[in-house]
């Protein structure tokens, strides 16, 4: 972004043969700097970097969790792998900011829309989808006790207790974290943050390498 020298992380929302969509939300100086950008504009990118989402096992039943633009790297997998076995809920403060939905629409995914402040947006719902009030972990323990492996990107509060529930269903569970980054190669160490290892040591994992999928059992929260 051309507000100095340092990039910005964003997971890739879409892709098609040379085309790549991002999904953002304007928080500061570098995605305001990116909302002004102009269609013929030329800028500088790197990637992709970084540790996806493991594919789906065949006939695998995995749920997909997301907060906000964390639906981002969740609307991808279904792009790519497509929604057999798939059900996701998505999680926003209100109607106004649901986004990110359209690969999980295309695919017929069962998804479960969940609004703080219970809106919803006007006009049909499609079938498999369901409107909810509430935050997503509200409705989350009975779809992750039928899930085989649990996919969660968005806040950090939000990943932490959907890490926490599956941990207790017994479930497996990839969390996309998300961290400032300087480099996005594995060299500034920018972007450390603990995990615990099998004898539950903590050390340090690196978003942009080792991550940003990491196991949610061990990132210390
Ligand atoms: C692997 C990865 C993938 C990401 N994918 C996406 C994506 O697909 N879409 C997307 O919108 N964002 C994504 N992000 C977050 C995105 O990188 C930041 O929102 C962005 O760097 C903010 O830059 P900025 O210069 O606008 O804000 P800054 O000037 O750096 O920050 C401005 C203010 O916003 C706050 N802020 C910064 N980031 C966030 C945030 N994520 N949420 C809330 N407040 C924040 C800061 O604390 C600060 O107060 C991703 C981050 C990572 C690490
Ligand atoms: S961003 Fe530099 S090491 Fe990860």
């Amino acid at each position: 972004v051309g507000t100095g020298l340092l990039r910005r992380p964003f997971s890739v929302y879409r892709a098609k043969g040379d085309a790549v969509a991002l999904l953002y939300r304007v928080v500061g100086r570098g995605t305001r700097w990116l909302a002004g950008v102009a269609p013929g504009d030329v800028l500088d990118a790197l990637g992709p970097l970084g540790r996806p989402f493991a594919p789906p096992a065949r006939g695998a039943r995995l749920l997909l969790v997301g907060g906000g633009v964390g639906m981002a790297p969740l609307a991808r997998y279904v792009e790519v792998h497509g929604g057999a076995g798939l059900r996701g809920v998505a999680g926003f403060r209100s109607a106004g900011q649901v986004a990110g939905l359209a690969p999980f629409l295309a695919a017929g995914v069962p998804l479960a829309i969940t609004t703080e402040d219970g809106s919803r947006l006007a006009g049909p719902t499609p079938p498999e989808v369901v409107w909810r009030g509430g935050r997503p972990t509200d409705h989350l323990a009975a779809a992750i006790a039928g899930a085989d492996r649990v996919l969660t990107c968005g806040p950090d509060p939000l990943m932490r207790a959907v890490a926490a529930l599956a941990r207790e269903a017994g479930v497996p569970c990839e969390a996309s974290v998300e961290r400032p980054m300087g480099c996005g190669i594995g060299v500034c160490l920018g972007c450390v943050l603990p995990v615990r290892g099998a004898g539950g040591e903590v050390t340090y994992a690196r978003a942009c390498r080792e991550g940003p999928v990491l196991d949610a059992a061990t990132v210390a929260w």
